[in-house]
């Protein structure tokens, strides 16, 4: 369930009254003081590269398609470089980088090389904007991986930022292992690179060894040195790549390489989400992130990646905004920040408050008033009562099981009213699916035939025209309990009714046919409807709501 919280509004507090800024995120406010001295860029830029080093996350392997869809909804929100693929890699990845290089997107297209001709002139075939060349300049990469000297670094490096510059590219340099690399031939390397044209120079933590502070003070050396545009690409195996991002942008990058989820190489790269509203909450910088879009985009690259997003994860995770302590829903029905650091809408994101054990009255109230349902104070106890039981034999408690409690108590939960006689549904290979129903609505045989864009969709259509075509679905939701063809689902409906807008109803059911079982579930659904559609009539002992 979302909440609207009564203080919602951008500022609130009366005369005298304390007032909060519409920034839509409450850190605390030390962190001015902090960070008040220190010189920071008004705007950075955002490289993600969910589609090269997110695709490098262990049992990743996206379709063409995928990654097309991926770096739309990148560009939508407002991603600046989309690295889109390393295009020597193979054919399928070449292709996909010519594909979005050509699909007419506002961010730059970039692609990863090797410091080789040939990885550059896969690049120029997929007609990329720019180019990410990145060379291992560290002790270990250089002698033990490469087994280079490092005048051949040096060498290669230079050669390569001057042909892709003498093809019109943009160039940008990565020493691979920046944070290991003996910072004097670091500089060495960005000078000579410099010297032939490079645009922008990136500094990779490629295996995440840096702290915050370090990464800072590590950034602004390299700051002192060059005039190039700087970018920091923060890996996460000390859990602290958004850290060093945000450390390396204190030193003086302008531009930060993240990917959607924090997917990537290992334990993944700095998540864009959390790098763009923690750059925002804590630095004041801008970005050209619509966040608004980041649940949206998240959600996407979950489902094409197949990598679930952890509930606890950071913004836009399932309990990032869900709260179930008594105490904290107490708190934040009556002002958000109270246990909010920011308002789950500015990232695209909804409050819930989840039933469980830690559930008081005042989340079970809210969730009800959300269905039209007032309770007394008793019954309202021996609800909570029985929430926190259930809760503790370790269940989720969903809507529809506190909707079938709170009406047992409330002694509403009657014989049904409406029961199903007869029901068929056809679908099939270039035929319309249509489902008939016949209804038995207190007595009363009702019969409709409907179609639909599937079966389930004929059914649902048959069974409002049955009953009343002010019925609305609000929600269908579809779980499958059991793996396997024979799988078990579990299906719920949410139902409104347009005559009575404030009307919810719930119905749930369990089963091994999709179709039967969503029918099931809203046959529950409707008897609940007519249950509460009588009662706010005030029609109780009236029969008929329909
Ligand atoms: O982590 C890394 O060093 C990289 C390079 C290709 C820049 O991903
Ligand atoms: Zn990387």
């Amino acid at each position: 369930m979302s909440t609207q919280s009564p203080s919602e509004s951008p500022e609130q507090g009366g005369e005298g009254g304390f007032k909060i800024p519409d920034t839509g995120v409450f850190v605390s406010e030390y962190n001015k003081k902090i960070f008040e001295a220190t010189r920071m860029p008004e705007r950075v830029k955002i490289l993600d590269t969910t589609l090269r080093d997110g695709e490098q996350t262990p049992n990743v392997a996206l379709s063409t398609d995928d990654k097309l869809k991926i770096a739309q909804a990148l560009d939508e929100l407002g991603v600046d470089i989309i690295e889109a693929g390393f295009p020597i890699n193979s054919e399928g990845e070449a292709e996909a980088v010519k594909r979005i290089a050509t699909a007419g997107l506002k961010s730059e297209v970039c692609a990863l090389c090797r410091a080789s001709k040939t990885d550059i002139d896969a690049a120029i075939g997929g007609e990329v904007d720019s180019v990410h060349i990145f060379l291992a300049t560290s002790k270990v990469h250089l002698e033990k991986k490469l087994k280079i000297s490092k005048e051949e670094a040096i060498d290669k490096a230079v050669t390569a930022v001057q042909y892709s510059k003498d093809h019109g590219l943009t160039a940008e340099f990565s020493c691979e292992d920046a944070t290991r690399t003996d910072l004097d031939f670091l500089h060495e390397v960005h000078r000579s690179i410099e010297d032939v044209g490079v645009d922008r120079i990136d500094i990779p933590d490629t295996v995440g060894v840096m702290t915050p502070p370090a990464m800072t003070q590590f950034v602004t050396e390299i700051r002192a040195k060059t005039k190039v545009p700087l970018a920091v690409h923060c890996h996460d195996d000390f859990g602290l790549s958004v850290a060093n991002s945000l450390g390396g942008v204190r030193g003086g990058a302008d531009e930060v390489h993240v990917t959607m989820n924090g997917l990537g190489e290992r334990a993944g790269n700095a998540a864009l989400e959390e790098v763009v509203m923690a750059l925002q909450a804590f630095y004041g910088i801008k970005t050209n992130i619509n966040t608004r879009k980041l649940a949206f985009v998240s959600r996407l690259v979950s489902q094409l990646t197949g990598i679930a997003v952890q509930p606890n994860k950071a913004i836009v995770g399932e309990n990032a905004f869900s709260h179930e302590a008594g105490i904290h829903v107490h708190g934040i029905l009556s002002e958000s920040s109270t246990y909010e650091p920011m308002r789950p809408e500015i990232v695209g994101k909804e409050r819930s408050i989840v039933m469980g054990k830690h559930s008081g009255h005042h989340a079970v109230e809210s969730r009800l008033r959300e269905y039209g349902l007032t309770l007394d104070k008793d019954q309202m106890k021996e609800l909570v009562k029985r929430v926190k039981k259930y809760a503790e034999s370790g269940k989720k408690l969903d809507d529809a099981e506190l909707f079938a409690v709170a009406y047992d108590i409330l002694g509403q939960e009657t014989e049904p009213v409406i029961r199903l006689e007869e029901f068929t549904a056809f679908t099939g290979l270039n035929f319309t699916p249509t489902a008939t129903v016949v209804l038995n609505i207190d007595g009363e045989v009702r019969r409709a035939s409907e179609t639909g864009v599937g079966p389930i969709d004929a059914s649902l259509s048959a069974m409002r025209s049955a009953v009343s075509k002010t019925i609305v679905l609000k929600q269908y939701r579809l779980e499958a309990i059991t793996g396997g063809s024979n799988a078990l689902c579990e299906v719920t409906i949410k139902l409104g009714d347009n005559e009575n807008p404030s009307l919810l109803s719930l119905g749930k059911s369990v089963g091994s046919d999709i179709v039967t079982t969503s029918v099931d579930a809203t046959i529950e659904a409707l008897n609940r409807l007519w249950v509460c559609k009588l009662s706010a009539n005030g029609k109780k002992e009236a029969r008929k709501a329909y």
